[in-house]
């Protein structure tokens, strides 16, 4: 199962690539296909990125750490996480069926560094109440945290 959960993690990093893209380039916003990134996302993180390492016994071809055993329910959380932000910026797309909207976007000055909610996420509704630009510089802070907790360099 090795070679397949590391096909959902490409999977997932060439849709936060394409919603970067967007942000970057508001103007090539697509709500449908920022809603399409945000769902792979979603439908591959949780419970589905969970079971991928249900049982991280060490194989050559991967490149999870053992300590995913260990610290099961830090591993489940950022999994979580992954999730709660995805579904957050599905929601986003939802709202902003036509243009991105100045509401997706992050405020100047708003601190990136998690602000009030840490880069825990806390509850899914405080979540939906935060701009979408945010939500996703929070999943890309979950990202590297996991990875530099559970995956070799
Ligand atoms: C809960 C932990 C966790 C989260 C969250 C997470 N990853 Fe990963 N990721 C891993 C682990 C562990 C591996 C190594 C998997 C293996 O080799 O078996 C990995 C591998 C990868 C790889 C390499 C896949 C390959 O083998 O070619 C990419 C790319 C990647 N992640 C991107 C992302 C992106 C982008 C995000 C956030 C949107 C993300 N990951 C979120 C744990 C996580």
């Amino acid at each position: 199962m090795v070679a397949l959960r590391q096909s959902d993690m490409k999977a997932i990093a060439a849709a936060t690539k394409t919603i970067a893209g967007m942000f970057k380039e508001p103007a090539t916003y697509s709500p449908a296909e920022f809603k399409w990134a945000a769902d792979t996302i979603r439908d591959k993180s949780g419970e589905v990125l969970i079971a991928h390492f249900a049982a991280a016994a060490s194989d050559p071809m991967s490149k999870a750490k053992p300590n995913i055993v260990e610290e099961r329910e830090r591993f489940d959380r950022l999994a979580n996480d992954l999730r709660a932000y995805a579904t957050a910026l599905d929601a986003a797309a939802h709202k902003n069926p036509a243009v991105m909207t100045e509401s997706m976007r992050m405020k100047p000055g708003e601190p990136m560094g998690g602000g009030p909610l840490g880069t825990h996420v806390k509850n899914e509704a405080q979540l939906s109440s935060i701009p979408a630009e945010h939500a996703f510089h929070l999943m890309l802070q979950t990202c590297a945290t996991c990875h530099s907790r559970f995956r070799m360099d």
